[in-house]
This record gives C-alpha cells, sequence and structure tokens, in this order.
C-alpha cells in the first residue's frame, strides 16, 4: 500500500493503523441538514486512507501524499496549522487530552473541487483511526459529530452533519437516509445497474469564491425564518403555505425550498423502498429548479450541465452539494450515457468553459480500518 511506504519511508516505521473514509455526493436532500431535515447521500468510491501511529508527546507531524512537499509538516500548538492540516488538526482540538500527538501520512483520490467532501473524508478517516488507536468506543455517529465540530470550531466552517456522517456511516450498494434532527439513520438499497440506471457525476470543475460566505447566509437566514415562525428549526412548518403568508423576500424563498426538499427526500425515499428507482428524476428535477431559483445556490455551469443532461436524455438531473460549483448528478439508463456526455461536453465547449469531468458514481461502503487487517 503507497501510504505504508511513505509512511515508513517518513518516519522509519510501519504505521499501527490504517483507516480510509470516503467522500459523499448527495442523492437528494440539500441545504436540509443544518435545518433539521432529512439527506440520503451516498458514498462515493473515492476517498482518504490514513496511516497513523501515536507519539509519546502531543506534537503531530503530519504528511500529505497529494503536497508538494515531501516533508512532513510538525504543528506543535494547534493554533499554527494552516490550509488543509487544519481539518486533522481540528479532530485533534476536538478530542482534547483523550489522545496524544501522531506521526500521520494521509493519501486521497477525492476529485478536488468536485464538492466530494474531500475534507469530511479526511477528518473521518483521521477521526476513526484515532478512535481506534487509543480504543475510545466511539460510535461512528459520534465520529461524524466530532469531525463536524472540528469543522464548525476549528476550521470555521458553519456545515451541517451530512458529510461526516456520510463518511463515517454509509454501506456499499446503498444510500444513507438520514434524521438530521434525531440522527437516526437507514440504509437504503440503491441498485441502479439491475434497472440498467447510472448515476453520472459532472464535475464542472469550478469552484466560486463566495461560496463559503454564501453558505453562513443561507443559514442564518434559515435560522431567522425559523425564529419568525415560532419553530424550532425549518423542518418543523407543517403548513407551508401558512409559513410563506408570514415571511418576505429571501427568508420566504429559502423557507419554500427547504420545507419542500424534504417531503422530496421523503417521497425519493419511498420510490426507492417500492423498488421504482426509473421515477426518481422528476424530484431530482424538482429540486434542481428549487435550489436554482428559491435557495439561489446554484451557478451558470451546474444550469448548463443539468439543462444539456436533460436534453441529452438523462432521466433527472440536479446540482448536489453547497452549489456556487462543484459538481452535478445525472440519473441516465445506461445507453444513453455517451449521448448525456456529448450534449454536455457540447454545451460547455459552445460557451469556451473548461470541459466537464465525468466521474461514474457508484455507492460505496463508509470508513472503515484497513491495516491491521
Ligand atoms: C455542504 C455542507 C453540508 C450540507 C450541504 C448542502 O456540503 O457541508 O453540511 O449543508 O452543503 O446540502
Amino acid at each position: 500500500m503507497r501510504v505504508v511506504e511513505a509512511f515508513r519511508a517518513a518516519f522509519g516505521a510501519d504505521p499501527e493503523t490504517v483507516w480510509h473514509a470516503p467522500g459523499r455526493v448527495n442523492l437528494i436532500g440539500e441545504h436540509t441538514d443544518y435545518n433539521d431535515g432529512f439527506v440520503l447521500p451516498f458514498a462515493v468510491p473515492w476517498g482518504v486512507t490514513a496511516a497513523i501511529s501515536p507519539r509519546g508527546d502531543r506534537t503531530i507531524r503530519l504528511l500529505s501524499l497529494q503536497s508538494p512537499s515531501a516533508e512532513p509538516v510538525t504543528i506543535t500548538r494547534h493554533e499554527d496549522s494552516e490550509g488543509w492540516t487544519r481539518y486533522v488538526v481540528g479532530v485533534f482540538a476536538m478530542l482534547g487530552d483523550q489522545v496524544p500527538g501522531a506521526d500521520i501520512v494521509v493519501d486521497g483520490d477525492v476529485p478536488q473541487g468536485a464538492g466530494l467532501s474531500s475534507s469530511a473524508a479526511l477528518e473521518v478517516s483521521v477521526a476513526s483511526a484515532l478512535d481506534d488507536l487509543h480504543g475510545l468506543g466511539m460510535s461512528p455517529m459520534e465520529l461524524a459529530l466530532l469531525s463536524q465540530r472540528a469543522e464548525n470550531d476549528f476550521v470555521g466552517m458553519p456545515c451541517g452533519i451530512m458529510d461526516q456522517a456520510a463518511s463515517a456511516l454509509c454501506q456499499e450498494g446503498a444510500a444513507l437516509f438520514l434524521d438530521c434532527r434525531s440522527l437516526g439513520s437507514r440504509a437504503i438499497p440503491l441498485d441502479l445497474a439491475a434497472h440498467g440506471l447510472r448515476i453520472l457525476i459532472i464535475d464542472t470543475q469550478v469552484h466560486h469564491e463566495h461560496a463559503g460566505g454564501e453558505y453562513a447566509k443561507r443559514r442564518a437566514e434559515c435560522e431567522s425564518a425559523a425564529r419568525k415562525l415560532g419553530v424550532a428549526a425549518l423542518r418543523d412548518v407543517t403548513d407551508l403555505a401558512g409559513a410563506l403568508e408570514r415571511l418576505r423576500g429571501d427568508e420566504r424563498r429559502r423557507t419554500m425550498h427547504v420545507v419542500t426538499e424534504n417531503h422530496r427526500v421523503e417521497a425519493l425515499v419511498g420510490l426507492l423502498r417500492a423498488g421504482a428507482v426509473t421515477e426518481i428524476g422528476a424530484l431530482l428535477n424538482a429540486s434542481h429548479l428549487s435550489l436554482r431559483d428559491q435557495y439561489e445556490v446554484s451557478s451558470p455551469e451546474l444550469d448548463v450541465a443539468v439543462e444539456a443532461a436533460l436534453r441529452g436524455g438523462a432521466r433527472g438531473a440536479r446540482m448536489t452539494g453547497g452549489g456556487f460549483g462543484g459538481s452535478a448528478i445525472a440519473l441516465v439508463a445506461e445507453d444513453r450515457l455517451d449521448g448525456v456526455k456529448e450534449s454536455v461536453a457540447a454545451a460547455y465547449a459552445e460557451r469556451s468553459w473548461k470541459a466537464p469531468r465525468f466521474l461514474p458514481a457508484v455507492p460505496g461502503p463508509g470508513a472503515r480500518r484497513l491495516l491491521p487487517s
């Protein structure tokens, strides 16, 4: 294993443990997690592998095979960390005195900037390995919550629980239906191949800089709308028409999206349970329109990807993840895959945009130990 060889070369011994945690793609349920709602992500086949040995002191030595430097970074004070190392150091900061320092090598293959949660994969791989090494006995959901706290409180990104939960809990061949309030979850089998279908990830290769600020703004708008409606979270809105009468402008539109998106997640889960996977396309399309027009987190590149995929014969398509760039997904019959790719590629070429990247999405397993096996 490449990460083990690199660990030996950097630290002169074998790592005590090696864990892998995946990135995710979200089938439906966007911007619902921090509104205590429902999400339905699945794990992608790409992720982060972390090789770790504990140290006798509190120092963290950290090497990434994706970083240009061949030398490990040495961190003796958490606040000195920067860039990608903050996701790892944040996990240590949240674990506090329970764990000493460590020597770590990470190797990741989540396509960068595609919005497939490479940061959650990094946090969850390291958190799972540390839990295992030190016998902390944390459940996968507790590891996801710790990783989310690392991102909220240490990195400073006010994300919800979806990405970390998907990375920690997903099962192969299934999507994860998660209630972000109760944190109850269930694996929903997603056997697309049995129906001659595929989910194609269309990576726009564009990521807009203001995404972080807009995310925090959306979250604040939802919280403000919930306060005005006298509910704990937008998940609790039962009379949508009544709620919309009491809200104006952005808060009204955000509420419309969140409430209808929660219904779409439940409807899509119902279809999957009924074996009607061929019927989910309309819900994907409706989700995209709602994210574009009500939640206003799409981008021209995402809209063109979705429209061109549908024109090329996709059965449904939507942006996925936080928005403002990143990826879209399309539900495509196997014999239409080439047509859909051609249609999207041509639409991008016509606009002189950078060519999009196409990635096949097969639901993989969540975090797991690779060594010792
Ligand atoms: C990002 C966040 C998630 C979630 C999505 C939108 O991926 O990290 O918590 O809010 O955006 O659904």
